[in-house]
C-alpha cells in the first residue's frame, strides 16, 4: 500500500481537528466529535482518503469521500484540514490531465497503477519546475486582486499572466523577475503578504468579475450549423443534449479543436471508461489547427470515468469552471465543455440518496435546478478584477437523457438556463446526417445580440439570409407531411422547388463531416457564401418558374450539385465563383429556348 505523501503543495493537509468514523455508506461517511465547518476538506480513515464535509447534523458530520471507501471501518480516525476544497492555480495547468479534484492522472497512474490505491496525494501543479517570470508591475505601486504582476511563458507561445490573488491588496514592496518554482516568493506586499506564481482558490466559490457585460461577439466554431442557424456568444451558455451515439462527444471535440477561444477546459464527466480513454488518448495527439502546436498547449483536461468515485465526479465540474475563471481573469476567452452534465447530475443524485434527502423528480435532489443554474451562471463575458482587460467563459454542456427523452429533469432544468440549444436527433444520426442537430427543435437566443457583429464582420444582410434559410427549412417540414399523404407529384410546382432547395440547404450547408480534413472546419465567410449561393439558386428557380419553365426542367439542371464540392475544396472561393457562373449559364440557356 502506498503511504500518503504530504507533498509541498499540500500544506492544506494540515490538521486542525480530529474525530472518529461512525458510519459508512458508499461514498458518504459520517464522523463524530469532529469540529468542522461545511465544505471543509477532511482525511478519512487510516488511509487518509480525501473527503469534504457536506452536512452537519448536531455532533454528526457527513462527508462525501472522493475515493473508494471499501474496507474502511467505524472507529477509524477522521482528520479535518479546516480548508475548503481548493484548486492550485498557476503556471503548469495547461497540458495537464486531472481527476475531479485536480490530482494529475498521469502521476496518480504511476503511483497507484490502476487507480486502486487510495489516499494518494499529488499536487495539482508541478512543484519543482522552474518558470521564467518577467515582472511588469512596478515596486511601490498600489495593487489589488486581479492586477497583473508579470508574465510566464506557460506553453510555447502562450503567456500566463501572474496576478495578485483576488483577496489580496496593498503596496508592492518587492517584485523581482527571475526563475521560480510556483511556490517561491516573487514579491511582497506592505502588509507582509507573500506573492508567488500560484495561489489556491476554493472551487465552490465563483471568482467575481468587476463587471459582467452582455455578450455581443459570436464564439466562432467553424461548424456551419452552429455559426449560422444557432450561434453561441462568447461568454454564452449552450447545451447539447442527445441520446447515446447521436454525436455529443464528436461535437464537443470539434468545438474544443476549432472554436476561437484561447483556452479550452474539457471535463470528461462520468462517461464510460472506454469513451473517456478515447478522449485521454486522443487529446494529447490532437494538433491545434491554428498554430500547428499540440492542442494540449492551451487545454486543461479533467477526466472522471464512470468507475471513478462519484463524489470526485460531483467536484469535477467545479474544479473545471474554477480553472476556466482563472484564465478568464487574465483576460482570455475560455471555452469549457462538460461531457456529460447528466453524469454529474447522477453523482448528485447518488450522494443525495445516501444522505436520505427528500428526493425530487426522478430521484434527483430538489436542488438540482439550482446547482445547474449556479454552474452555468459562472459563464459570461466581462471585465475581471484588477488591471483593465476583458475575458470570457463560454460553457457548452452535453446532456445525455436516458432514451433521448428531453422531458427528463436534467434536460428540462438545463433548458431553463442555457440560451443556445443544440438538440441532437437519433433519427438524423441513423440517416448519417452529421452533425445530427435537429434544425427545427434547436434554437439560439443570441441572434439579435450578435446581429451587429455579423453585419459588420460578414455581411449586412446576414440576419436576412439566416431568416430565409430557416423559412425554407420550416416550409419543407410542412410540405413533407403533405408528401407523406399524397406524394410529391401532387405538390404545386413552387413547393416542389422549395423541397429541392431545402435539400440543398441540408446537404450542402447543415451537413458537415467532422472527419474530412477540409470540411471539418468552415470559416464563417465560407458558410455565408454557401448560403447566399443556395438562396440565389432558389431565386433563379422561382424566376424561371414565373417565366413559364416547367418544374421538371428546372429540377433537371445539374450545375447546382457542384456547390457541394466546395465543402471539400481548399480553393472554395474560385470553385463557387465558377459554379455560380455555370448555374447562371444554365438559366440563361433555359430562357433562350
Ligand atoms: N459531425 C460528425 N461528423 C461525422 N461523424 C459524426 C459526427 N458526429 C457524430 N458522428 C458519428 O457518430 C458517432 C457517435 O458520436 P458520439 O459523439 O460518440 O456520440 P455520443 O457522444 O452522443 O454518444 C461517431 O463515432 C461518429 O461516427
Ligand atoms: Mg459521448
Amino acid at each position: 500500500m502506498v503511504k500518503m505523501k504530504i507533498s509541498k503543495s499540500t500544506a492544506k493537509t494540515e490538521i486542525v481537528s480530529k474525530g472518529v468514523l461512525y458510519r459508512i455508506a458508499g461514498p458518504v461517511v459520517v464522523a463524530k466529535n469532529l469540529a468542522a465547518r461545511m465544505y471543509d476538506v477532511v482525511r478519512v480513515g487510516n488511509e487518509k482518503l480525501m473527503g469534504e464535509v457536506i452536512q452537519i447534523d448536531g455532533d454528526k458530520v457527513v462527508i462525501q469521500v472522493y475515493e473508494d471507501t471499501s474496507g474502511i471501518k467505524p472507529g477509524e480516525p477522521v482528520f479535518n484540514t479546516g480548508k475548503p476544497l481548493s484548486v492550485a492555480l498557476g503556471p503548469g495547468l495547461l497540458t495537464s490531465i486531472y481527476d475531479g479534484i485536480q490530482r494529475p492522472l498521469p502521476v496518480l497512474e504511476k503511483q497507484m497503477g490502476n487507480y486502486i490505491l487510495r489516499g494518494v496525494d499529488a499536487p495539482g501543479l508541478p512543484m519543482n519546475k522552474k518558470w521564467k517570470f518577467t515582472a511588469t508591475a512596478k515596486v511601490g505601486a498600489k495593487v489589488e486582486g486581479g492586477d497583473i504582476l508579470g508574465e510566464v511563458e506557460e506553453t510555447e507561445g502562450f503567456t500566463h499572466k501572474v496576478m495578485v490573488p483576488p483577496n489580496l491588496s496593498g503596496k508592492l514592496v518587492s517584485l523581482k523577475s527571475g526563475t521560480y518554482t510556483v511556490d517561491e516568493e516573487i514579491g511582497k506586499l506592505d502588509n507582509g503578504a507573500k506573492l508567488q506564481l500560484m495561489h489556491y482558490w476554493p472551487v465552490r466559490k465563483p471568482r467575481k468579475m468587476r463587471k459582467k457585460l452582455s455578450p455581443t461577439i459570436p464564439l466562432q466554431t467553424g461548424q456551419r450549423i452552429f455559426d449560422t442557424l444557432f450561434p453561441l456568444a462568447k461568454g454564452g451558455v449552450a447545451a447539447i443534449p442527445g441520446p447515446f451515439g447521436a454525436g455529443k462527444t464528436v461535437s464537443q471535440q470539434q468545438l474544443a479543436k476549432w472554436c476561437d477561444a484561447e483556452i479550452i477546459v474539457y471535463i470528461g464527466c462520468g462517461e464510460r471508461g472506454n469513451e473517456m480513454t478515447e478522449v485521454l488518448t486522443e487529446f494529447p495527439h490532437m494538433k491545434d489547427p491554428k498554430s500547428g502546436r499540440p492542442l494540449m498547449n492551451r487545454t486543461v483536461l479533467i477526466a472522471n470515468t464512470s468507475n471513478m468515485p462519484v463524489a470526485a465526479r460531483e467536484a469535477s465540474v467545479y474544479t473545471g469552471i474554477t480553472i476556466a475563471e482563472y484564465y478568464r481573469d487574465m483576460g482570455y476567452d475560455v471555452a469549457l465543455m462538460a461531457d456529460s452534465t447528466s453524469r454529474w447530475a447522477e453523482a448528485m443524485r447518488e450522494i443525495s440518496s445516501r444522505l436520505e434527502e427528500m428526493p425530487g423528480e426522478e430521484g434527483y435532489p430538489a436542488y438540482l435546478s439550482t446547482r445547474l443554474a449556479e454552474f452555468y451562471e459562472r459563464a459570461g463575458i466581462g471585465i475581471p478584477l484588477g488591471t483593465e482587460k476583458t475575458g470570457s467563459i463560454s460553457v457548452i454542456g452535453a446532456v445525455s437523457p436516458p432514451g433521448g427523452d428531453f422531458s427528463e429533469p436534467v434536460t428540462q432544468n438545463t433548458l431553463r438556463v442555457v440560451k443556445t440549444f443544440w438538440a441532437l436527433d437519433a433519427k438524423l444520426a441513423q440517416r448519417r446526417h452529421f452533425p445530427s442537430i435537429n434544425w427545427l427543435t434547436s434554437y439560439s437566443l443570441y441572434h439579435e445580440a450578435l446581429a451587429p457583429w455579423y453585419k459588420e464582420n460578414v455581411a449586412e444582410d446576414w440576419p436576412e439570409v439566416i431568416k430565409q434559410l430557416m423559412i425554407i427549412l420550416q416550409q419543407e417540414e410542412k410540405l413533407l407531411e403533405i408528401v407523406q399523404l399524397v406524394g410529391s407529384d401532387a405538390l404545386p410546382d413552387k413547393e416542389q422547388l422549395t423541397l429541392e432547395v431545402a435539400r440543398l440547404i441540408r446537404e450542402f450547408i447543415l451537413q458537415q463531416n467532422a472527419f474530412h480534413e477540409i470540411d471539418t472546419f468552415c470559416a464563417i465567410e465560407k458558410s455565408y457564401r454557401l448560403m447566399t449561393l443556395v438562396l440565389k439558386y432558389n431565386e433563379q428557380c422561382q424566376n424561371a418558374l414565373a417565366k413559364g419553365t416547367r418544374v421538371k426542367t428546372i429540377l433537371e439542371l445539374k450545375a447546382k450539385d457542384k456547390i457541394a464540392e466546395a465543402k471539400f475544396t481548399k480553393d472554395w472561393k474560385q470553385w463557387l465563383e465558377s459554379v455560380e457562373k455555370d448555374i447562371e449559364k444554365e438559366f440563361t440557356h433555359l430562357h433562350a429556348q
